[in-house]
Formats: structure tokens, C-alpha cells, sequence
């Protein structure tokens, strides 16, 4: 982690600025807009309804919304399949409404991250359409290639790859009576990042909602953007190479060789990172750059950059990857330990719990770990990110067959199987309240459904109780913005299999942070006499609903009372114990030299 929050800049002149790097320690809160508040009634979430609800996000202390694409669109894959990058998808408003957005945001201290989307288009966009017509400047805007063709007539594709969303990931063209390429859905034709002119109009895009204020992009499945070279296999694209006897139709059936984690891509992605860079002394922000690459941890660790160039932060999908409901203290300890050990030094650390693309946190990890995945998303060093409705703890429905919308659930055409890939129930509505469709809409239905869970666990009823994720998760939050979450030294400990501890503690005793989790449904009697750094009498600023301590309450280091699935957070009394001690002796002081 980075000593200073400060970037300094040298400017022309040769004055000396120095601009926030805002995002070093920051909450990114990620919104799928579908899915958020719909303002108008129709039963998807819009981007009126997000700004009707930046309140909510003030308050709860959040540094800045990611939001999931808003483009014009198709939405075969829900936005992920974009006509045009620089227009606002109707059905979630227009531009105007994206300026208010952006300008209440501003005002009231909300920074606004947009979803990039750069390796493939909708079929719709002008680019395709053009290219499909083999017209000279788009003609190689796309991967196209040519099929085989037997004795019988019958055409089949250029070689064996496979989509991420299973069969073939070409799709023959009737007018251009060729193959394009399709990494996902048919309706996501992927761009080729080898002709100059897709580079330049791809870092058009980013000056397009640069210029226009956002604060930095996520950029969606990175490591799909290049594809091998044909020129270096006699034009052709050569098969990947099966992993169990014969390819079939799912995804993990090949080795992506030659459609994965490329070399090139590296090289693009610090690109990116340089363009952003230029608006850094306009803005006065350094702007975000987080990039979503599901591989393995020595590819993530690349796009952090090398020697010579500043790279992106790459997701941290260890957790997705690692944890479950039933890690142990030492599968918690070992995942923190994987990214922080190879993260190159420097570096900004990054949690996630979930996304709009797995299963919810809660559904993932169970209930009873909710707020101690909460807090471990919070209290360890970098940037937090939580996905919409994580801070309640909202969970799965099974949504039936006949309401699955998901293209990789409906791809598998099975209606027994299709739930272990479907992606609709983590993107079901939120739960604002325990009104008709969860306050999530006025309208007469939703385009997902609202989950049956939704009139105890919402926002309203959370913010009412004593003791809720809710409260916890904003207590970790204002925590996160104070100096031992910012820059305190980490260090993680495990106590038997069920209790995990994580410390930040600064050079200032008394700002200290210890969080406490039991991962099992025993009571402990905890004793940290051993623990340096950390007081003898300790207070609880942040209780999870299974703790049997309360926010406020003293505890002693020898006698921590740890109730079963408790998480809780304590602070060092050291300011109080000086303090006191100061008091005392200056009483004592006027007593002895005044009597
Ligand atoms: C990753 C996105 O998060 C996911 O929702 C989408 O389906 C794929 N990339 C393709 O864009």
C-alpha cells in the first residue's frame, strides 16, 4: 500500500499540485441500473431512479457508484452488448438524465464510474453493420473468417472454440457470408483489437465520458480483447486444444491458448491507463481504472503494470474463487495472504465480495456470514467493492425456467440445469422497503422477480433495528475513512480453526483497529494478552447482529466475550488511558503544590 495518499504532480510551470488519488482507500459501490429504483414505472431500474437515491448512498458513506453499462442496447445481455457507446439506453433515460445524475452526484460528493465494454459491440452498432457489408474502413472492425464446407454442402465453423456461454463462438453472417467471432453471446461480436482504427475509436469512447466528468471506468472481461495472430498460423485460426479427450460444447472443455489472457493485451490496458491519466491535473483527480479479468493470479498481477508502465487495478477474485460457506479462519487468512503477497509492491489492494455476475454474498457465503465478509471487504487496505444490496444482506431466489432471462442460463436449454449457471437471481430488484415490488418500483410488474424475502430484509426495516447489516456495514464504512483502515499496518491472525483477527494499527496507538470474526455458531472467551500494539481495555465500534457486545461497550483484551457468528470491531483506548493519566497527574500537581 502506498505510504502517501498524494500524487504529486509537477506541472509546466513548474509549481507543484498535488490531486487526490481518491480511490487508494475508497467504497465503490456498485449499482446494476435494471435493478436499482425504477422511477417510471415500467419495471426496470433507470438512471432517475439511481438519482432519487443518491441519498441513500450519501449516507451510507459510499466514495463512489460503479453502474453497470447504460448504453444503447439490444440487452441480450443485459447492456453488455453495446449499439452505441456514446448514447444512453432508453429504457434507462436519456442524456440529460445522465448530466443531472452526474451533477447531483458531484454536488453532493459522489464520484461516478462508468462500465467500459471494449471487446465486443452489439450486431446492432453501425460498426457491424458496416462491417457486415465489407465496407473498406470496417471491413476488419470484427474477427470474420471463413468456414468449411463437406462434400455434402454442409457448412460448419472456422475451427473448435467454444463461448464463454457454451457452443460454438462463431456465428455465420448471410450477407458477408462469413464467421465473426462471439466470446459470448451470439449478439456480442468481438472487435478486433488488431486494426488500428477499432484502438482509436475505443479511446475515442474513453474521452467521450472523460470529458464529460465520470472518475474512471471498470472494464469489463479484459482478457478476451485479443485473439491469436492468423498471420502467424497461414491465416487461419488455429483449434485450442481439448482438455479431456474430445471439445464439447461448454467453455471449460479447451484450453483458451489462443483466445485468452494474450501478451498484447497488457500493452492496450496501459495504454488506456496513460489516456486516463491525462485528464488527471484538469480534473484534479486521478481517475479509477479497475479491470475484470477472471484468470489466473499471476495474469491479474500483470495489469497492476511493470517497471515502465502504470497499469489498472485488476479485480481481486480471490474471494469468489477461495471462500465459501465453510472456510475455515486459515482459508480467510490464506486468501488475503494471496493477493497481498503477490500484489508487486506499491500497489492498491482490492476487495470483492460479488457481482452481477455470481451468486449473491449472502447466498454464497451464508447468511451467518454476512457481516464478517462485510468487514473483511472493509478493514483490510485498498479499495472496497460492494455489490448493490450486499450491505443487507440480500439473497437468491430460484427464478423458474419460464422467468430465466440470462443468456448463459437460457444457452444451456435445459430446464433442470440451467440454475447452477443463471445469472437473474443476484440481479433480482432491491429491497427498499416492505411495499409492493419492495419500493424497487410503482409499476404492475418487474422485469425480474422481487425476492420473496424482501419485506424483512430491505432498507427500511434494516435502518429501524438496533443491530443489522445495514448498521454494521455503515459503522465499517465510516471506519474505512478513518486513519488506521486508511494506513494502518495489516496483519492477520488466526485463533484455532473458527476465529480470524485482522489488525491495522498505526504509529498513533490509540487509532487502532482490531476486527474480530467467529466463522462457527461457538462462543469464545478470546484473550489477545499477546497481541502487541493493541490496549489492555479495548472499545466496540462496530457490532454484527450475532455479537452479544454493543457499539460503545468496554471490553478487555484478556476477556473478549466472542458470541457465535459474531463479528465485531474494536478500537484502542489509548487516547483515553493517556488522557486520563494526564488528568490525574495535573490534579495531583495543583493538589500537592496548592495545599
Ligand atoms: C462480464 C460481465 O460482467 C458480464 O455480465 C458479461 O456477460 C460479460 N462480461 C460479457 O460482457
Amino acid at each position: 500500500m502506498r505510504a502517501a495518499l498524494l500524487l504529486v504532480v509537477t506541472v509546466l510551470v513548474g509549481t507543484v499540485v498535488s490531486v487526490d488519488v481518491w480511490w487508494e482507500s475508497a467504497v465503490v459501490y456498485q449499482i446494476y441500473p435494471r435493478s436499482f429504483k425504477d422511477s417510471n414505472g415500467d419495471g426496470v431500474g433507470d438512471l432517475n431512479g439511481i438519482k432519487e437515491k443518491l441519498p441513500y448512498l450519501k449516507d451510507l458513506g459510499v466514495d463512489a457508484i460503479w453502474l453497470s453499462p447504460i448504453f444503447k442496447s439490444p440487452m441480450r445481455d443485459f447492456g453488455y452488448d453495446i449499439t452505441d457507446y456514446k448514447e444512453i439506453s432508453s429504457e434507462y433515460g436519456t442524456m440529460a438524465d445522465f448530466d443531472a445524475l452526474m451533477a447531483e452526484a458531484k454536488r453532493i460528493g459522489i464520484r461516478v464510474i462508468l462500465d467500459y465494454v471494449p471487446n465486443h459491440t452489439s450486431p446492432e452498432s453501425d460498426w457491424f453493420q458496416r462491417s457486415a457489408l465489407s465496407e473498406s474502413k470496417y471491413k476488419d472492425y470484427y474477427i470474420w473468417a471463413n468456414g468449411t464446407v463437406d462434400s455434402t454442402g454442409a457448412r460448419s465453423p472456422p475451427n473448435n472454440w467454444v463461448s464463454v456461454f457454451r457452443k460454438s463462438a462463431w456465428e455465420w453472417h448471410p450477407t458477408r457470408l462469413q464467421y465473426y467471432l462471439h466470446q459470448f453471446a451470439i449478439g456480442q461480436p468481438d472487435l478486433n483489437y488488431r486494426n488500428a482504427d477499432v484502438r482509436q475509436e475505443m479511446k475515442d469512447v474513453l474521452h467521450f465520458w472523460l470529458k464529460k466528468g465520470v472518475s474512471g471506468f471498470r472494464m469489463d472481461a479484459v482478457n478476451f480483447i485479443y485473439e491469436v495472430d492468423p498471420a502467424k498460423f497461414g491465416g487461419k485460426y488455429p483449434n485450442e486444444a481439448p482438455i479431456g479427450s474430445v471439445a464439447t460444447d461448454e467453455y471449460d472443455s479447451v484450453n483458451h491458448t489462443y483466445t485468452k489472457d494474450l501478451d498484447e493485451t497488457y500493452n492496450v490496458i496501459f495504454d488506456w491507463r496513460a489516456l486516463l491519466d491525462e485528464y488527471t491535473t484538469q480534473h484534479n483527480e486521478n481517475k479509477l481504472m479497475v479491470t475484470e479479468a477472471y484468470t489466473s493470479l499471476p495474469m491479474m498481477m500483470r495489469y497492476y503494470g511493470n517497471a515502465t508502465r502504470t497499469g489498472s487495478v485488476p479485480f481481486n477474485f480471490v474471494y469468489l474463487e477461495s471462500i465459501n460457506s465453510t472456510s475455515d479462519a486459515n482459508g480467510l487468512k490464506s486468501a488475503i495472504d494471496a493477493w497481498m503477497t503477490n500484489m508487486p509492491a506499491g500497489k492498491v489492494a482490492n476487495w470483492v465480495n460479488g457481482n452481477h455476475d455470481q451468486k449473491r454474498m449472502a447466498t454464497r457465503y451464508g447468511e451467518k456470514r454476512v457481516d464478517a465478509m462485510n468487514m473483511l471487504a472493509l478493514i483490510l487496505p485498498g479499495l472496497s467493492f460492494t455489490y448493490q444490496g450486499e450491505e443487507l444482506g440480500m439473497t437468491d431466489d430460484m427464478i423458474p425456467w419460464a422467468s430465466t432471462l440470462d443468456p448463459q442460463a437460457c444457452n444451456t436449454e435445459d430446464p433442470l440445469q440451467y440454475w447452477r449457471v443463471s445469472r437473474d437471481p443476484a440481479r433480482s430488484p432491491f429491497h427498499w422497503d416492505d411495499s409492493v415490488f419492495a419500493g424497487f418500483s410503482n409499476g404492475s410488474s418487474t422485469w425480474l422477480p422481487v425476492a420473496s424475502n424482501y419485506r424483512t430484509v430491505n432498507v427500511a426495516v434494516q435502518r429501524a433495528m438496533y443491530k443489522s447489516h445495514y448498521n454494521f456495514y455503515k459503522d465499517m464504512v465510516a471506519l474505512k475513512h478513518g486513519p488506521a483502515l486508511k494506513s494502518g499496518k495489516l496483519e492477520t491472525h488466526v485463533l484455532g480453526s473458527n476465529v480470524f483477527i485482522v489488525t491495522r494499527l498505526t504509529s498513533n496507538q490509540k487509532e487502532g483497529i482490531i476486527g474480530i470474526i467467529n466463522l462457527s455458531g461457538l462462543s469464545y472467551q478470546v484473550d489477545i494478552t499477546q497481541m502487541s500494539g493493541v490496549t489492555k481495555e479495548l472499545t466496540v465500534v462496530a457490532s454484527g447482529v450475532d455479537c452479544i457486545v454493543s457499539k460503545g461497550d468496554k471490553t478487555a483484551k484478556s476477556d473478549i466475550r466472542l458470541s457465535g457468528y459474531c463479528a465485531m470491531v474494536l478500537q484502542n483506548a489509548g487516547q483515553r488511558l493517556i488522557y486520563s493519566f494526564t488528568v490525574y497527574f495535573a490534579i495531583y500537581f495543583l493538589y500537592v503544590n496548592l495545599a
